[in-house]
């Protein structure tokens, strides 16, 4: 045999081998859509994991209603009249785009005097602070 054509079968044989493997490594239609799908639902775990840590992170709204409820804030306090105190939605309205988060909840746990008539809120100290700052952020988000 010439050693032309001998050298272009090598090739050929070359090539033949090299798309044989190629075949063997690559990924047929089922296995890409099959990788493809387990892609979207690891994506889909990971984005519910970031969603359950999120609301961890949120508001405890139910917490806060509670708190105000049990701690007899309700009697001074209502949702749009005025009482004993002002009603939350003036609370709210009065404070809004403000970051007095910190100073509201130190009035409800310290008291306050003056700010919206002559009737004092009294001190309840009995309230963890953390428990104060809650109610501030409820009431100052809407206390819904
Ligand atoms: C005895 C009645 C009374 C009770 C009980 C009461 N408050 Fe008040 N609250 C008031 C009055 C009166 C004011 C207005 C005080 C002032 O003019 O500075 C007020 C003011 C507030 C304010 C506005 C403070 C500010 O920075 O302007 C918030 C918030 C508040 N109360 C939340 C609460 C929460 C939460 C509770 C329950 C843990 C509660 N209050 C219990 C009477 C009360």
């Amino acid at each position: 045999m010439p050693p032309r054509l001998e050298i272009s079968k090598n090739l050929i044989w070359l090539q033949d081998l090299r798309s044989r493997s190629l075949d063997n490594q690559g990924i047929d239609d089922d296995q890409e859509r099959a990788a493809v799908k387990t892609f979207l639902k690891l994506t889909i775990v990971g984005l519910i994991l970031a969603g359950v840590s999120a609301t961890s992170f949120a508001l405890d709204k139910a917490k806060a209603r509670a708190m105000f409820d049990n701690n007899g804030c309700a009697s001074c306090h209502q949702p749009a009249e005025t009482l004993v105190g002002p009603s939350l939605k003036d609370i709210a309205k009065r404070y809004k785009g403000q970051k007095v988060v910190g100073e509201v909840a130190s009035r409800i746990r310290e008291g306050s005097e003056g700010r919206w008539g002559d009737m004092p809120h009294p001190a309840m100290t009995t309230l963890e602070p953390a428990d104060a700052e809650l109610l501030a952020r409820w009431i100052l988000t809407g206390a819904r």
